[in-house]
C-alpha cells in the first residue's frame, strides 16, 4: 500500500494533485487541512478509506498514530492561504501555517522517512528587480509591508525545509509556484483569472488595478501538477528548488481582452489603484525545470482558460 500525505489537499492546487496521486497508482492519501480556503467538495471524486479527509490544522502537530507500521513515502506541504485576499484576511494564520505549519509537516516527513515537497511561491521574489526570475535571484521582498506575510513565511518555509536537508538528510524540494489557474478555483479570492471570469459572465466590467501594464504568466493547473509530480518521483533532486510556471508573460490588459473574447462580451474595463507592493512583472525561468524536470508547460492559454470559463458558467449557474 503506497500512502502520500497532503497538507492543503482540499485546496485548489492540492484536489487536483490528489487526483494525479491516486491515477498515479497511490492506494491512500491523507489530506490534512482545516478548510481555511479550501472544501472537501474539491475531493468528491474520491472515496473516503482512499482519500482520507482529516480535519486538521497544520499549525498543531498530526499524531500520526492511525498510519502507525504504514510506510508513506511523500509529504507534500500546500497548506497556506494563496491568494492575496485570503492572506491579508488571514495574515497571522499565514505566517504561523508556513512557519509552525511547516515544521508540522516536515517532522512528519522525518517521522515517516519521506520525501518532502514544499509548495513555495513566486512571490519569495517580491517585486523583481530581474526578470524573468531565475532560481539564484534572491529576490527583492518589503519585510514589513501588506505582503509580507506571505512573501516572508514562504521564505522561512523555505529556510527551514533547507535546514532539515542539511541537518538530517531530508530528501527536500522546493518549488516556487507562479501564477496558476483552472477549474476549482474560487470565483471570489480576489485572483485576476477568476476575478475576470466571474465579471465577464456576469456582464460586469473587469477590474484593472493600474494601467494594466504590469505583466503576468499563468501556468494552467494539470501542467502545475504534472511538475510536481516529477519533482516528487525522479531520483538525486534533494535539496533542489525549481521555478513551476508560465514563461509566456503577458500585460494584465491583454489578458482582460482574451477573456472577454472568450466569454463572448464587450470589453470594459474598471480602473482601480494599484494595490500596494504589487509586482510590476511576474516571469519564471524554468530552464533550470527543463533541465532536471523535462517538463514545460503544455497547455495553451486560450485553452486553459476555455476549460475555466466552463468551470465557472456551470458553479455561477447552479
Ligand atoms: N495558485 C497559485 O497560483 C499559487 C501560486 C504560488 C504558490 N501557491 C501555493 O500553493 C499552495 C496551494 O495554493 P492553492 O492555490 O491551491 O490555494 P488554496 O487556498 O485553494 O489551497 C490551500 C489549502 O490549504 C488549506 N489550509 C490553509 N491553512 C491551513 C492550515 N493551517 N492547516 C491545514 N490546512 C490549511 C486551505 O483550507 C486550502 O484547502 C499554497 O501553499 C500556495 O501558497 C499557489
Amino acid at each position: 500500500m503506497q500512502t502520500a500525505i497532503v497538507t492543503g489537499g482540499a485546496g485548489f492546487i492540492g484536489s487536483h494533485l490528489v487526483d494525479r496521486l491516486i491515477a498515479a497508482g497511490y492506494s491512500r492519501v491523507v489530506v490534512l487541512d482545516n478548510l481555511a480556503t479550501g472544501s472537501w467538495e474539491n475531493l468528491a471524486g474520491h472515496p473516503p478509506e482512499v482519500v482520507w479527509r482529516v480535519p486538521h490544522d497544520i499549525c498543531e502537530p498530526w499524531d500520526p498514530s492511525p498510519l502507525a507500521g504504514q510506510p508513506v513515502d511523500l509529504v507534500v506541504h500546500l497548506a497556506s492561504p494563496a491568494s492575496p485576499v485570503h492572506y491579508r484576511r488571514l495574515a497571522i494564520e499565514t505566517l504561523w501555517v508556513n512557519s509552525k505549519g511547516t515544521g508540522n509537516a516536515l517532522d512528519l516527513a522525518r517521522h515517516f522517512g519521506a520525501r518532502f515537497v514544499l509548495g513555495s511561491t513566486s512571490e519569495t521574489y517580491g517585486d523583481p528587480l530581474v526578470s524573468p526570475q531565475s532560481e539564484s535571484y534572491w529576490g527583492n521582498v518589503n519585510p514589513i509591508g501588506p505582503r509580507a506575510c506571505y512573501d516572508e513565511s514562504k521564505r522561512f518555509a523555505e529556510a527551514l525545509s533547507m535546514e532539515y536537508h542539511r541537518r538530517w538528510g531530508l530528501d527536500v524540494r522546493i518549488l516556487r509556484f507562479f501564477n496558476c489557474y483552472g477549474p476549482r478555483m474560487q470565483s471570489e479570492d480576489g485572483r485576476v483569472v477568476p476575478n475576470f471570469i466571474r465579471q465577464a459572465l456576469s456582464g460586469e466590467p473587469l477590474t484593472v488595478y493600474g494601467d494594466g501594464r504590469q505583466t503576468r504568466s499563468f501556468c494552467y493547473v494539470s501542467d502545475e501538477v504534472e511538475a510536481i509530480w516529477k519533482a516528487a518521483t525522479l531520483p538525486g533532486l534533494a535539496g533542489e528548488v525549481f521555478n513551476v510556471g508560465n514563461p509566456e508573460e503577458r500585460t494584465i490588459l491583454s489578458f482582460a481582452e482574451l477573456v472577454a473574447n472568450l466569454v463572448g462580451v464587450p470589453l470594459v474595463v474598471k480602473a482601480e489603484p494599484l494595490p500596494e507592493d504589487d509586482p510590476k512583472t511576474r516571469c519564471p525561468d524554468i530552464a533550470k525545470a527543463r533541465r532536471l524536470l523535462g517538463w514545460e508547460p503544455v497547455v495553451p492559454l486560450e485553452e486553459g482558460l476555455q476549460r475555466t470559463i466552463a468551470y465557472f458558467r456551470q458553479r455561477l449557474t447552479v
